[in-house]
């Protein structure tokens, strides 16, 4: 039958199976699938396999500490923390189209992705060792979108974290592939894994540069990144986690509106609340978020954030719109 706990349980099997007492690495990304991924993995083969995890600067509020901090604590995972958010930022520098953004993002991750596992193989190396396997969290979903699956055409270059460097001769574990996003939850709660991470919206692997209409700056991250924060938290607060797939927060960068606060005229930028409902991403409803809800975080983002001076909610569902913007 049909359990989480029965399913966890095929799954690190499996995986025992497929590795042996080979060595794995897994790149995680902050999200779900990857912690999951690794979670299981590390079930399977303990400290045989290594988590790197590269800050490139795209992240929400928090997303790192969660990795460093509560990742760790719940499965005791060996973690490597690469910190590339200069060159990141350095190579987004100027670039407003969608594709060429994702594919800097692409290269530089496996560029910084690559220089830990050369580290990595260095040390087992160095103790008469190999790292033959790459873990993987891809989904069924991400199978069939990316055109891997049932001949779907390929939509958006879909970026995904530990995304194999062609060069590097591991074999993919990927324990999630034929799994949902709901099943992939039930499975990390069967881990022990924190709420926290479990219930996270999903976040693409392009982070938080496909949700600014633009160029890449700083200070329109920071700007996206607190007005993130507080639609996350009141979206929290009143109990709507579970009913909405995500809610991307847009910012519209390269759009200014004029507005009036106090006595004063604003020329500021408008963000775009886009909450959905979904079941694997593959299409999604606009989800009818309550008036109070809506309110609440329209008025604390105009007022907490200075350079937001206007909200607006996307009513599209997928098809035609996708989830993200870009
Ligand atoms: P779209 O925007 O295509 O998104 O409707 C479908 C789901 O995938 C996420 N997404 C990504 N995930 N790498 C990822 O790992 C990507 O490049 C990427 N682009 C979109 C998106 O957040 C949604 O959940």
């Amino acid at each position: 039958t049909w359990t989480a706990a029965n399913i966890a349980d095929a799954l690190v099997e499996q995986v025992r199976e497929q590795v042996g007492d080979g060595r794995a690495i897994c790149g995680l990304s902050g999200g779900v699938d990857s912690a999951v991924a690794a979670a299981l993995v590390q079930r399977a083969i303990g400290d045989r396999l290594t988590c790197v995890f590269v800050d490139h600067g795209l992240l929400r509020a928090g997303e790192r500490e969660q990795v460093q901090q509560d990742f760790v604590a719940a499965t005791g995972a060996r973690l490597v923390t690469v910190d590339a958010v200069d060159t990141f930022l350095r190579e987004l520098d100027g670039v407003s189209d969608p594709e060429t953004k994702r594919k800097i993002i692409g290269r530089e991750f496996i560029r910084s992705f690559e220089g830990a596992v050369s580290a990595e193989l260095g040390d087992s190396a160095a103790q008469g060792e190999s790292i033959d396997f790459l873990v993987q969290g891809t989904l069924y979903p991400d199978v069939v979108e990316s055109g891997g699956g049932s001949g779907t055409a390929n939509i958006k270059s879909h970026h995904n974290v530990g995304g194999l460097p062609e060069d590097l001769q591991f074999s993919l574990v990927e324990p999630l592939r034929l799994l949902f996003k709901d099943e992939v939850r039930a499975v990390g709660r069967e881990l022990g894994l924190p709420e926290e991470i479990v219930a996270r919206q999903p976040f693409p692997g392009p982070g938080l540069a496909i949700r600014i209409i633009g160029s890449v700056t700083p200070d329109r991250l920071a700007t996206l990144r607190h007005a993130d924060a507080i639609a996350r938290e009141e979206l929290t607060m009143a109990g709507l986690d579970s009913q909405i797939w995500q809610c991307p927060v847009v910012l519209l960068a390269d759009v200014r509106s004029v507005g009036v606060q106090g006595d004063g005229r604003t020329y500021g930028h408008p963000i775009v609340l886009r909450p959905v409902s979904s079941e694997d991403a593959m299409t999604a409803d606009w989800t009818r978020l309550p008036y109070d809800v809506l309110e609440r975080i329209s008025t604390r983002v105009t007022n907490e954030v200075r350079e937001v001076n206007r909200v607006v909610l996307d009513v599209t569902s997928k098809p035609p719109g996708t989830i993200e913007w870009e």
